[in-house]
């Protein structure tokens, strides 16, 4: 691979550059994350040259993105203002404005259906021109396709409202927006463009289907497997894109690989990826959030299983895992395997002690499991109960404190009435079941043909009492509006005691970044960009609580007792342990900050500025 030239000092003052991507005010994935968290790097660096291109759609904008005044896009003297103006001129509709995180970027946002009665004749164009079939029936690709079209006469637009000398760096993300690159080149506008693919489809598809994947990587043919999974529009989009742009480059080594085979470019370079890391004045407090969000963690697991049986919450670890449902990508399938061995080992072994294993991931689902709602609301009224008798213990405690005259503490018992005591054990009596503590906490449209669900029925890991490892599926992304686990997800991060994602296929991966950035411990994988990123670069990484499951030619016996042993290492560490485990996560998420990643996306764009 090309090694690109050293980055310069000062950031390209005669260059102006805008980054597309699909995600920009508009979460979907990773990408989001990625764009977003760089943003504060960026700008400082590229101040006004900088620029955020995406699809406008109404109800995610809303939120997100503040359009300029028309007065101030009317009186705006720069490049991007103007090319914005052209475009209404000639009736489109098209937005400038911000967006409202951290660094506030400049942003255009376009709205992909106007161009929508032009299908016909752009789907015939990228065939001819491009050797891109489209088909009639797939909206996301006729969304593309539009914003492709309509992002070219932006681009167009901008070039020629370039002050002179000024160059025009264009940073393509993933295929949803690559397609407008080919389209560029043909039409020669000037523009120095860059294409980053953040997987490959194929990748993505093979891995799934094909457990040996990677050591079939080498012959796969991409054009019979594209047909195959009805993927081929897709498919040549994204090779269009990645031989089309000046400089192609990728999130990770891994990916690196997938490019070569399937999409015959090797990649001038890899990014990686990075996030805003945000660290406290006062070192300590992330230690006491931990304990803030790990007692929420507790009230839902009181509500969840007390109601069956009860364990000691102070003795009790929560694990979790999170993301896409990809049963075998995501590794939820060695994880699985792991947690079994775990409670076998745990029930052998005479420790205290219990681990509680969270699996977040999105399934289609009618409604939260009714028995769940129940046990939350019934623990909600314990509550109730016995608040109230903690007012009338303490205004009665108080008064008799006041006119004591023997200072003894009175008889607590006695200063509660009649009526609260009945209620209090009424409550109790009505609480208790024999039933056990459901695994998953809402109900599946398929809850038949779910792997999940299917393993833990297999495996007879049904939270019952002796289970030392007890299991909640929440199919549904944690939100603060949710009546289980109302918190946003960094919270409830913060609140577990460590993160678990072995992945089988991950370009990168953000789960456990995510988690090393909020100072917990995480599990990753060496099939995962960032876990291959980690062995590259940083020494002895389980001595920073990042622990790298070997899955790279292992087999699935071999990575499950790894992850077992890894597993059960942790179980193992007392609370100081921890505690100073947590310090040391914290104090290295610094080496993923933007602020030293974003090194590696100038040095890709002073090799894109050396190509035409
Ligand atoms: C943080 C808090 C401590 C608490 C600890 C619990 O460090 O600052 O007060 O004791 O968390 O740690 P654990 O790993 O047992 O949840
Ligand atoms: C894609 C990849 C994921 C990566 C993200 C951001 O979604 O599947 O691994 O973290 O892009 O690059």
């Amino acid at each position: 691979m090309q090694t690109p030239p050293a980055a310069p000092d000062a950031l390209f003052p005669d260059a102006f550059l805008v980054e597309v991507a699909w995600e920009v005010c508009n979460q979907v994935g990773g990408i989001y994350t990625v764009i977003r968290s760089k943003v504060p790097a960026t700008v400082p660096a590229w101040g006004d040259r900088y620029c955020l291109l995406g699809p406008y759609f109404a109800n995610q904008a809303q939120g997100e993105f503040e359009a300029m005044e028309e007065l101030e896009l009317h009186t705006a003297s720069d490049p991007y203002a103007a090319a914005v103006r052209t475009m209404r001129t000639q009736g489109y509709d098209v937005q400038l404005g911000t967006w409202l995180v951290t660094g506030r970027p400049r942003t255009v946002l376009i709205n992909p259906f106007q161009a929508y009665d032009q299908l016909g004749e752009l789907k015939s164009n990228l065939r001819q021109r491009h050797g891109i079939p489209a088909p009639d029936t797939d909206d996301l690709l006729h969304q593309v396709i539009a914003f492709g079209h309509l992002s070219t006469i932006f681009f167009q637009h901008l070039a020629a409202q370039m002050p002179p000398a000024k160059r025009l760096v264009g940073h393509f993300h993933e295929w949803m927006t690559g397609v407008s690159i080919p389209e560029l080149r043909r039409l020669q506008v000037p523009v120095h463009l860059l294409f980053t693919t953040h997987a490959t489809l194929l990748g993505r598809y093979l891995a799934m289907n094909d457990p040996n994947f990677y050591d079939h990587l080498m012959w796969v043919n991409w054009e019979a497997e594209a047909k195959k999974f009805n993927i081929e529009p897709a498919v040549r989009m994204e090779r269009a894109a990645a031989h089309g742009s000046h400089v192609f480059t990728t999130v990770s080594e891994l990916t690196v690989r997938e490019c070569i085979y399937l999409l015959d470019r090797i990649p001038d370079a890899v990014l990686p990826n990075g996030l805003n890391i945000e660290r406290f004045v006062a070192l300590h407090e992330f230690q006491n959030l931990h304990q803030q969000y790990k007692a929420k963690i507790h009230e839902f697991v009181m509500a969840h299983f007390f109601q069956s049986y009860s364990f000691d919450l102070d003795k009790t670890l929560y694990l979790f895992t999170s993301g896409r449902y990809e049963y075998h990508n995501k590794g939820f399938d060695l994880t699985l395997e792991a947690l079994a061995r775990l409670n076998h080992r745990l029930q052998q072994s005479g420790l205290e002690g219990n681990v509680v294993m969270f699996f977040i991931t999105k399934r289609p689902f009618t409604s939260i499991n009714p028995q769940v709602l129940e046990r939350r609301a019934m623990l909600d009224e314990v509550q109730e109960t016995c608040r109230a008798i903690e007012q009338q213990v303490g205004e009665r405690l108080f008064y008799a404190a006041a006119a004591s005259q023997d200072h003894k503490l009175p008889e607590l018992g006695a200063m509660v009435d009649d009526y609260w005591k009945l209620r209090y054990r009424r409550t109790l009596q009505s609480w208790k079941t024999n039933a056990l503590p459901p695994v998953i906490t809402h109900n599946l449209v398929n809850d038949q043909d779910d792997d999940i669900l299917a393993f833990m029925r297999r495996a007879n890991l049904l939270n019952h009492q002796h289970d030392r490892v007890k299991m909640v599926y929440h199919p549904d992304f944690v939100s603060p509006s949710s009546p289980l686990l109302g918190m946003e997800y960094g919270q409830f991060v913060r609140g577990c005691h460590m993160g678990v994602f072995p992945s089988y296929y991950e370009p990168w991966g953000y789960t456990p970044l995510e988690c090393v950035a909020r100072g917990v411990p995480a599990i990753t994988s060496d099939l995962s960009g960032f876990g291959d990123y980690v062995l590259q670069t940083i020494p002895d990484p389980e001595s920073k609580g990042i622990f790298v499951v070997h899955r790279q030619e292992k087999s699935f016996d071999e990575s499950a007792e790894e992850l077992t042993n890894m597993l059960w290492d942790f179980v193992l560490l007392n609370r100081r342990e921890r505690i100073m485990q947590r310090n040391a996560v914290e104090s290295s998420a610094e080496l993923f900050d933007w602020k030293n990643l974003r090194v590696h996306y100038d040095r890709a764009y002073a090799l894109a500025m050396e190509r035409q």
